[in-house]
């Protein structure tokens, strides 16, 4: 316990106010840093004390040392920079509560290496799982609050997507480090595998259809009509409507090309976001609506459905032709893994613990029938990378969505976010909230505050920022209480 702050808390208890206005601009002026993680958590033998390092970016351009908490971003499957980028919201909350803000980045992802360049290769896998990475959290938030003086600074975990799960996570797993979590966007229970394998394609679908039900006709019509030139033969109509590079041929050609455009369609759902984005790519405003535009704006169905998988893979205006097999990667994630090394630990995490077995079926979704067993997803992982996926293990060793026992999180999702579905969407407890976000696409409300923001996000923001302020404030009292009449 520190002892200077006993007396400066006694002043501010109940004074921090949520209501100063804060630009949606600020820069918090991250530095970067590298801090010597341990490689292994759970062995003693192989690696011994070998480390790696952990790259994380760091501000305390707002803290205010003495009694601001700490803002602790667990990152997820990519270069940490892309997340701190694009959580303006998590900023300007820091400076609205005088918060230390950090961004850690996550094991085998950007920078952080345990192995150098060889790291996603097969064989140098094993130290990547959701597990490693908690411990990861933990070791550098302790380490950071011993050098900077700050082991009482309340902490709040926050985290998107994947990145939310972890928040959560860390929330669950390490209750004495983080006194509450932000988990944006979190489908803890589809990747416990406790999902409906036909919902993520399925409320895909609805953002389409409840943009426009002709749009999301026109979809099906022209899958229908791609399937029937195969069934005819007449591959070279296809290949030319659709602009391929390659001249298309047989069923794995069929295949490919369905996964690549119903991708397009995923990535537009998720980034529908009401102004432009450079997050996934650059897109412009409500791109599920200019997709569907582009559309129904062709004679041709097949060229409409080409024009509309422009909007994801061919933004720059400059891609002559697509490469099917070069531009979507399939892999153990039907959502999507991208490309280059970030793409392959994270298709690694989905043939380990991590389960997304989700499929199309033309029936309650706008897609052809593209399934993706339990049995396939085996198969593709022993050829990949020789492993066995472990269906049931996320479930049993982070409680699926049984999550009354825990406290203090927040699970926000947006109606629009075809992730929603799979995950916390009821309130569980007093302090385990669920909050939807009318109108709201993927993890919408970490992003900065914007004048195209839906009224709902806003609110939703003005709720978290509540509830996030109320739990930093109950932890100082607590800390005061000890120090007053001793622990109890
Ligand atoms: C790591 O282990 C070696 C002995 O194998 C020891 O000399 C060294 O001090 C240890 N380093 C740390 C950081 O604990
Ligand atoms: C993040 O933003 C900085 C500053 O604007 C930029 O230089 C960098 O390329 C961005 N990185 C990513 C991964 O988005
Ligand atoms: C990509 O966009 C450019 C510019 O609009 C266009 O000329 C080209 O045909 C597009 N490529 C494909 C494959 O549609
Ligand atoms: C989807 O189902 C409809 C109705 O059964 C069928 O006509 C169509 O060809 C199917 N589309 C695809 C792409 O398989
Ligand atoms: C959960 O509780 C919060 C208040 O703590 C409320 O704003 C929210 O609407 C509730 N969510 C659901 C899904 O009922």
């Amino acid at each position: 316990m520190g002892p200077s702050w006993a007396p400066v808390l006694l002043l501010t208890l109940g004074l921090h106010s949520l209501q100063a206005r804060v630009p949606s601009d600020i820069n918090p002026d991250f530095g970067e840093r590298y801090f010597e993680q341990l490689l292994d958590h759970f062995n003693f033998e192989r690696f011994g004390n070998k480390t790696f390092p952990q790259r994380f970016l760091v501000s305390d351009k707002f803290w205010d040392r003495a009694e601001g908490p700490i803002f602790f971003y667990t990152g997820n499957e990519g270069d940490v920079w892309s997340f701190a980028n694009h959580s303006g919201f998590i900023v300007e909350l820091a400076a609205q509560e005088a918060a230390l803000l950090v961004f850690a980045e996550h094991r085998y992802y950007g920078k952080s290496l345990p192995f150098g360049k060889r790291s996603t290769q097969r064989g140098y896998m094993e130290l990547l799982t959701v597990e490693q990475a908690l411990a990861d959290f933990a070791v550098l938030l302790q380490a950071l609050q011993r050098d900077l003086g700050a082991q009482d600074a309340p902490t709040i975990a926050f985290g998107g997507s994947y990145g939310g799960m972890l928040s959560a996570y860390l929330r669950m797993k390490y209750p004495h480090l983080v006194v509450g979590a932000l988990a944006a966007s979190a489908p803890v229970i589809a990747a416990a595998g406790l999902g409906d394998p036909d919902q993520f394609f399925r409320d895909v679908t609805a953002a389409f259809e409840s943009q426009s039900p002709k749009c999301a006709q026109g979809v099906r019509d022209a899958f229908q009509q791609i399937r029937d030139l195969f069934l005819q033969g007449d591959y070279d109509t296809v290949s030319r409507e659709f602009s391929t590079c390659q001249p298309l041929s047989g069923p794995k050609d069929q295949t490919q090309l369905f996964v690549f455009t119903r991708n397009a369609f995923t990535v537009l759902a998720m980034m529908n976001y009401p102004y432009a984005t450079d997050f996934m790519g650059h897109l412009p405003a409500n791109p599920v609506k200019v997709g569907c535009n582009l559309l129904l704006s062709e004679a041709q169905r097949i060229t409409g459905l080409r024009a509309l998988a422009g909007l994801v893979y061919n933004a720059s205006g400059t891609e002559p032709c697509y490469d099917i097999y070069q531009l979507y990667h399939s892999c153990a994630d039907p959502t999507g893994c991208g490309s280059g090394p970030d793409a392959k630990a994270w298709d690694y995490q989905a043939c380990t613990e991590i389960s997304l077995t989700f499929a199309s079926n033309n029936v309650t979704d706008m897609f052809p029938v593209l399934p993706f067993t339990e049995a396939q997803r085996q198969q593709y992982c022993q050829e990949a990378w020789g492993v066995w996926p472990r269906p049931d293990w996320l479930h049993t060793n982070f409680w699926g969505g049984d999550l009354k026992a825990t406290s203090n999180i927040i699970f926000s999702n947006g109606d629009l976010d075809p992730w929603a579905g799979g995950g916390i969407q009821q309130n569980l407890s007093a302090s385990v909230v669920a909050i939807t976000i009318p109108g709201g696409a993927h993890h919408l409300d970490l992003r900065a505050s914007h004048p195209e923001d839906p009224h709902s996000v806003v609110e939703a923001r003005r709720l978290e920022a509540a509830l996030i302020g109320k739990w930093v404030k109950a932890a100082r009292h607590k800390q005061w209480l000890a120090l007053r009449w001793g622990p109890r």
